[in-house]
């Protein structure tokens, strides 16, 4: 059993997550759930980045003291993630004791090590976005991130010697080439920030004081995304007595981190790693963004969608299955309520849930619900069949393998719709029809067929249902209930017994997976939580 270690970013505790925020999430958690399912030994970590000043300011408008505040905001966060399933390992908190005292020991770390020097700071910060930029950074005047005011500071500060880690940054990307997912996000940071030259970061600050203290000079705090990046090491209980965690699982499979958060995550964070002479994740792959037809999604706009919402209407797999089709690894994923409906009604109500309850009705009809055995390759049909799905089945393996969940998903949907168009292909209601001055023999070979297409169908469907597991977990267990297969120790070896489905009887009465929705009715309701 092979370790694997994800991270997600750890969030702003920042009020509501819309669907966007959550979209690392889920993916995170598909992610861990796709290599539980393939044996792994998955450890997913999650959590709240809860000092900085953006986070004392909110905690002064809301009339509450900082930690008083993050306390609030960190349970928020949980209770969603529990709402979505979200099974995380851990939930770190930037106020946690073990971080505060790791991140310090880690400062101090560098400091001795010449990697941190003290100097004087001047230039301009954007207070959103936590970071400083120089003159030769800004967008006509504004924060080059986000395209908000910045203003000046001056102040005496430390600052960690990135410079001297640029060549050997190049040097290792262009060794790793699974560093960076996908590839083209290795160039950018290439072009736009390594290639023009690394700026020494600003490590601290004294403008505030809701942040980490450096130990050797307590009037300082340490920058915010210092002590957010580390995180990932901290919670594994890096620098203390116990590091068993820490050994276990370091360095990272994957770290998943929105294209917002690239450069912190592909410049400074292997950087930090090279001075504490840590190996480095394995991978880091970049996701884009959810985007409405108005663009970012924000309060001001009116154009923000809750995860509660969809959940709640729609169900959990429904939305999680419309976040991970809608969203190519190449550009941002747009939501639209008419998008929605259609895959939903499209997508998961008519191809999966049609085959699923045409599958159930056929056993119980033909054969009183039982399962015959399998008979080989009977129908013409059955030989492309078979063939499809195991190409489907690889298809699939290669584009998870390439974090191309939306492929993936159409893959296992090609499967799906190749299932139901062999249903039309062989016509077991034909096969099942008593045909007169047949002979016997002619009759065994209908009845052959009959069968041969009933195993094909629930063998089908059982794959398709191990395929999904990673993402609908619930729809899953469903499907498997009703064909009357166990889905307690189900995993992708299971994915290999595709002619070993035995003494199987399907549910009486199928139940609807989804239900089809009115679609002018749903658009309308969804275009509705948008604007409140
Ligand atoms: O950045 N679509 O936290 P955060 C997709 N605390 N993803 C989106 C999104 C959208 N519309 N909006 C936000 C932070 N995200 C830091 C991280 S890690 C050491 C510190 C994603 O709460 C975003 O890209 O602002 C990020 O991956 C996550 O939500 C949390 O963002
Ligand atoms: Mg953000």
């Amino acid at each position: 059993m092979d370790k694997f270690y994800i991270t997600t970013p750890i969030y702003y505790p920042s009020g509501k997550y819309h669907i966007g925020t959550a979209y690392t999430e889920v993916l995170a958690d598909s992610l861990k759930r796709y290599h539980a399912l393939k044996g792994d030994d998955c450890f997913l970590l999650t959590g709240t980045d809860e000092h900085g000043q953006k986070i004392q300011t909110k905690a002064e408008e809301a009339g509450l003291a900082p930690q008083a505040y993050v306390d609030i905001q960190a349970e928020i966060a949980k209770k969603l993630w529990k709402e979505m399933k979200i099974e995380y390992d851990k939930y770190i908190r930037t106020t946690d004791d073990y971080h505060v005292k790791a991140v310090q020991v880690i400062f101090e770390k560098m400091l001795k090590k010449g990697d941190i020097y003290k100097g004087e700071y001047e230039g301009w910060y954007c207070e959103p976005c936590e970071s400083y930029f120089t003159e030769f950074q800004l967008a006509d005047g504004k924060c080059p991130d986000c395209g908000r005011e910045v203003r000046k500071m001056k102040e005496e500060a430390y600052f960690f010697n990135m410079k001297k880690y640029a060549d050997k940054l190049l040097q290792y990307y262009e060794e790793h080439p699974e560093f960076i997912k996908p590839d083209y996000r290795k160039q950018e940071m290439i072009n736009n920030f390594i290639k023009p030259g690394l700026e020494d970061l600003c490590v601290t600050r004294t403008s505030f004081d809701w942040g980490i203290p450096v130990l050797s000079d307590p009037k300082h705090v340490i920058y915010v995304w210092l002590d957010a990046l580390t995180n990932y090491l901290t919670a594994l209980g890096y620098t203390t007595n116990e590091d068993e965690l820490f050994k276990k699982l370091w360095s990272a499979d994957v770290q998943l981190v929105g294209k917002d958060i690239a450069r912190f995550h592909l410049i400074y964070w292997p950087i930090f790693l090279m001075s504490l002479e840590l190996p480095l994740p394995k991978t880091i792959f970049v996701h884009n963004w959810i985007t409405m037809k108005d663009g970012k999604m924000s309060k001001s706009k009116g154009n923000v969608i809750y995860p509660e919402q969809l959940m709640e209407k729609y169900g959990l797999d429904a939305m999680k299955y419309y976040l991970i089709r809608e969203m190519p690894t190449n550009s941002d994923g747009m939501f639209t309520p008419e998008g929605f409906v259609e895959r939903y009604n499209s997508d998961l109500c008519n191809d999966l849930g049609n085959l699923l309850n045409r599958t159930i009705a056929m056993t119980n009809k033909y054969f009183e619900g039982n399962v015959p055995e399998y008979m080989g390759l009977v129908n013409d049909a059955d030989v492309d069949l078979e063939n499809k799905s195991k190409e489907a089945i690889e298809k699939f393996e290669n584009e998870m393998k390439e974090f191309e969940f939306a492929n993936a998903l159409q893959s296992i949907w090609s499967l799906i719709a190749r299932t139901n168009k062999y249903i039309d292909e062989t016509s077991p209601w034909a096969l099942a029809k008593e045909v007169e001055n047949e002979t016997s023999e002619d009759k065994k070979i209908r009845e052959k067929k009959l069968k041969s297409v009933i195993y094909h169908l629930i063998a089908n469907l059982k794959e398709i249902a191990i395929l999904i597991r990673f993402l609908m977990k619930d729809t899953s267990d469903n499907i498997l209930n009703q064909l009357g297969i166990k889905s307690d120790n189900i995993s992708f070896e299971d994915l290999e017994n595709y002619t070993e489905l035995e003494n199987i009887k399907v549910i009486e009465k199928g139940e609807p997976l989804f239900m089809r929705l009115e679609t002018e009715m749903e658009i309308e309701y969804i275009k509705n939580l948008m604007v409140k």
